[in-house]
């Protein structure tokens, strides 16, 4: 007879109607247990969609059927209220006409995220990949900024936002469509709706890669934005610091938990490079480095703290625009995607 890790393993055949991504990994599936030869298996799904439930139900039977020494299968499926779904149900797991999805996020605010995000997206786009950037920090928007952009977008016949473009890049942010520079206040389940309204209302058209810049933490966004489209990879940023290390860690636990893959971590502020040529390790020495390997995950790059980096953010120019043999960030940024294999 099979283990209850054997069956949950099994389970991932049972993708979420309608997704691409299966409801283990979703983390649906919460709990396997085996008794003799009963197995009792309980699903937790949060949709208003009575399909949803009744097609797993039935999907998980059909998986279970095929185990040989089940005698007898329990399938509870518990149902819970969805959040305000702006498309009434859960939507897709993909953007129409967008091959790959790679979100960056951080345990904290203020690490770099969107200078990362920016730079990641300017860096895929030099080599010659056709690449969106959108900015899901409803409370911190800072796309437009980076990019000096204060354009405001049109919709289509559709109904979906037309993108901004800028440096050869599709960008969307919520900055692009407040008024003022004051951020959102929106809480909760309003904030879940806005967000997954966002993703799905942007006329992207043919991308290589969207590139996302998550908001910082581990909350109920960032679970949102995966449960809204399948991210294919996540990037996170960190500085050298512990506390910022700790969060770090939260950010790659949950990202795992829901099983978006690893792509790696980036070390940001890592050091000062003074005009004596020294490096000064203003934030600690090597915390990222050491992290990466503590948690089994490539360290993508170690960016120094740059002024041109820096200034690049404020004025709308991001570093990785600038040749690589000008800068050492542009170049961490270009070596970094070469090895990315996106
Ligand atoms: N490597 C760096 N060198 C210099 N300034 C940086 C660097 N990384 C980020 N910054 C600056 O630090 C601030 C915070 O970065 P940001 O990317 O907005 O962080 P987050 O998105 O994580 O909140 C910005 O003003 C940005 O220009
Ligand atoms: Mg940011």
């Amino acid at each position: 007879m099979m283990s209850a890790d054997e069956i949950r393993e099994l389970l991932k055949q049972v993708k979420y109607p309608g997704f691409s991504r299966d409801i283990v990994s979703f983390g649906l599936v919460k709990a396997v247990e085996v008794n003799g030869g009963d197995v009792t298996v309980r699903v937790e799904v949060a949709t208003k969609d009575a399909q949803v439930p009744q097609t797993i139900f039935k999907d998980v039977h059909a998986v279970l059927e095929r185990v040989e020494g089940i005698g007898h299968a329990k399938v509870d499926i518990e149902v819970k209220d969805a959040p305000e779904a702006a498309g009434g149900a859960v939507g897709k797991s993909s953007i129409p006409g967008v091959k790959r999805i790679i979100a960056v996020a951080s345990g904290k605010g203020g690490v770099g995220k969107s200078t990362v995000a920016a730079n990641l997206a300017v860096a895929l786009s030099a080599r010659g990949l056709k690449v969106g950037l959108c900015d899901c920090d409803l409370y911190g928007p800072s796309v437009a900024q980076m990019f000096g952009t204060t354009e405001r977008p049109d919709a289509n016949e559709h109904d979906e936002i037309i993108p901004i473009e800028a440096h050869g890049l599709k960008l969307m942010s919520m900055g692009f469509l407040l008024e003022d520079k004051s951020p959102v206040i929106v809480r909760g389940p309003m904030a879940t709706r806005y967000t997954q309204q966002f993703l799905r209302q942007v006329a992207w058209g043919e991308l290589d890669v969207l590139v996302l810049d998550l908001p910082p933490g581990t909350g109920d966004i960032q679970l949102t934005i995966v449960q809204t489209v399948a991210v294919d990879g996540v990037v996170i940023v960190t500085t050298p610091q512990e506390v910022a290390l700790i969060d770090a860690r939260k950010a790659v636990a949950m990202f795992a938990k829901v099983n978006v893959p690893i792509l790696g971590l980036i070390e940001n502020m890592a050091w000062f490079e003074g005009d004596d040529g020294k490096k000064y390790y203003i934030f600690g020495e090597g915390g990222g480095v050491r992290e990466a390997e503590d948690m089994n995950v490539p360290l993508l790059a170690r960016i120094p703290i740059d002024l041109p980096t820096g200034r690049g953010g404020d004025e709308g120019r991001p570093v990785a625009l600038l040749p690589a043999s000008e800068n050492k960030v542009s170049a961490a940024f270009h070596a970094m995607v070469a090895g990315l294999n996106v």
